[in-house]
C-alpha cells in the first residue's frame, strides 16, 4: 500500500487500512475519524466529511509505512544505538492503543470464544517491563558503550539478555491469546486492528532484539568478542 498524497485515500475504506496499516488507528484517533464504527466508508470522504485536510492525513499514514527503516548491514556503533532507540520511541507509541484496543475488544467480545481474554493485561505488563529494560539501557548502558568503544559489559549485557528472554516468552503468550494474530471469520474492525498491531509489535520487538543480541552486544562482550 502506498499513500503519497490525497488522491491515494480515495477508493480505499478505513477500515481495511486500520485493519492493514499498524499503527493506522492512532493516526485516524487522532484525526478524530471513526475508524471503528463506519469502517467501510471511503478513507477520503470520511476525512472530507470530518473537516480533515486529506494530504495531511496521507503524510501521516505514509509517514507510518516509512518507520520501517531497514538497518544498515555492518552500521558504525553510534548509528546502530541510534537506529534501535526508533524501536524504543515505537514500542512506548504503539503499546498504549494496543493495549486501549485490547480492552475494548476484550470486553465488547466478552462471550466469544476465541476472545483474546488475558491480552491487555499481558500487554499492560510487557509495557511496564519494557519501559524499565529500555531505561536502562538509554540511561546507563547505551551511553556507556558510547563512550567506551573497546569497553566490556558482561554483566549489565547478561542482564539484558536475561530480560529479552522474558520479553520472548511474553510474545509468545501474545502470539497463543490472538490466534497466531488471526482474527476469527467476521471480526468486527477493532478485533481486526489488534491483531495487526499486536503481530507488529511482536515483529518489530523481534528485530529490535536481534540487533542488540547479536549485533551491538558481542561488541561488548570478552568472551564473544573477535
Ligand atoms: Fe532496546
Ligand atoms: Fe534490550
Amino acid at each position: 500500500m502506498t499513500i503519497q498524497s490525497g488522491s491515494d485515500l480515495d477508493g480505499r475504506t478505513i477500515g481495511e487500512i486500520a485493519a492493514t496499516l499498524p499503527g493506522a488507528t492512532a493516526v485516524f484517533r487522532k484525526f478524530k475519524m471513526d475508524f471503528c464504527c463506519h469502517g467501510d466508508a471511503d478513507v477520503g470522504d470520511m476525512a472530507r466529511q470530518c473537516g480533515v485536510d486529506t494530504s495531511d492525513l496521507a503524510e501521516a499514514l505514509d509517514a507510518l509505512e516509512k518507520s520501517k527503516t531497514p538497518v544498515p548491514t555492518t552500521p558504525e556503533t553510534d548509528e546502530l544505538i541510534d537506529h534501535i532507540l526508533r524501536y524504543h520511541e515505537t514500542h512506548r507509541r504503539e503499546l498504549p492503543q494496543l493495549i486501549t484496543l485490547a480492552r475494548k475488544v476484550e470486553t465488547v467480545h466478552a462471550g466469544h470464544p476465541q476472545a483474546p481474554h488475558g491480552l491487555a493485561d499481558l500487554l499492560h505488563q510487557m509495557r511496564g517491563e519494557l519501559e524499565v529494560h529500555m531505561k536502562k539501557e538509554e540511561l546507563i548502558l547505551f551511553p556507556a558503550m558510547r563512550r567506551g568503544p573497546r569497553a566490556r559489559f558482561d554483566a549489565p549485557i547478561a542482564q539484558m539478555r536475561h530480560d529479552h528472554d522474558d520479553h520472548g516468552e511474553q510474545m509468545r503468550r501474545m502470539e497463543t491469546l490472538t490466534g497466531d494474530f488471526t482474527p476469527p471469520a467476521g471480526a468486527c474492525r477493532s478485533w481486526q486492528a489488534l491483531c495487526t498491531g499486536a503481530a507488529k509489535l511482536a515483529e518489530d520487538l523481534m528485530e529490535h532484539i536481534h540487533l542488540e543480541n547479536n549485533i551491538l552486544f558481542p561488541r561488548y562482550q570478552g568472551a564473544l568478542a573477535s
